[in-house]
């Protein structure tokens, strides 16, 4: 792969562009998007580069779901970029979807659900030291319920580097890629907006118009509130609080 020789335009085509928001794409992003596996669109570097640079500046960042590491590094560079000092949280217990302790993964003889879930624990941490390494973010084990139960209790919690860290608090922007069940994802959402600030930014993945998944059911209750506008469609929402 003559990948030195291609950096500037080259991109992954899952990562296609897709956005008329400004570019947040750089050299360092297409190194990264080779390295670090995700599940992140085009469109969401674009909106979180937005986010970012036009957040609130009382307030967290929260990210919801973080699997690898992907959006935490893409996130942490962006954060660089624009020189957000806004501190940095995200939760994930590797507790995915359609996971069965114990059982092989799928039709593998030797390696099971339990091996999975290690190796992509393990990947968070070694992506994220790496890549993140000046700006290392909270990253607290816990699924997103129990993360806002101890938010809303300003709890004092471990992260998963060792260090202690003081939850809640306003969040300025939230990126929400955890559970995309409509339960969870509304929950996700009412947590984050029970602590949203004016201004604050929330990026929901897989909720384009037409998506499968059921966080797009979540983006019709967000707008008959009347409290937030769409900021993109990248082609997953982006909205601001009013
Ligand atoms: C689609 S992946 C996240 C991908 C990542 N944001 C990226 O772009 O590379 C979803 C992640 O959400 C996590 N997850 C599932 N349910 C969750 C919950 N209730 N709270 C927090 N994280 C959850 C899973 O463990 C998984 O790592």
């Amino acid at each position: 792969m003559a990948l030195s020789t291609s950096l500037e335009t080259s991109r992954p085509s899952h990562l296609a562009r897709e956005t008329a928001l400004p570019s947040a794409w750089d050299e360092y992003l297409t190194w990264i998007s080779f390295a670090v596996p995700g599940m992140l669109s085009r469109g969401n570097v674009d909106a979180m580069g937005y986010a970012i640079a036009h957040a609130p500046k009382l307030g967290a960042f929260v990210e919801i779901g973080s699997f690898c590491g992907l959006s935490t590094c893409v996130i942490a560079h962006l954060r660089e970029r624009f020189a957000a000092t806004q501190p940095f949280f995200t939760t994930d217990a590797w507790r995915f979807e359609g996971q069965q302790s114990g059982a092989p993964l799928g039709t593998s003889r030797t390696v099971t659900h339990d091996a999975y879930r290690t190796f992509v624990r393990d990947s968070f941490l070694r992506n994220v030291r790496t890549f993140c390494a000046s700006d290392l973010p909270h990253t607290i084990e816990m699924e997103s319920d129990p993360f806002f139960e101890a938010w809303t209790r300003h709890a004092t919690v471990r992260d998963v580097f060792d260090r202690s860290a003081r939850l809640g608090g306003p969040i300025a922007f939230a990126y929400i890629d955890g559970n995309h069940t409509y339960p969870f994802a509304l929950r996700d959402f009412q947590n984050v907006d029970a602590h949203l600030v004016a201004g604050g930014f929330i990026l929901f993945d897989d909720s384009a118009d037409g998506s499968k998944w059921e966080v797009r059911d979540v983006i019709d209750d967000v707008m008959r509130l009347g409290t937030y506008e769409v900021v993109a469609k990248v082609p997953n929402y982006l909205v601001r609080k009013r």
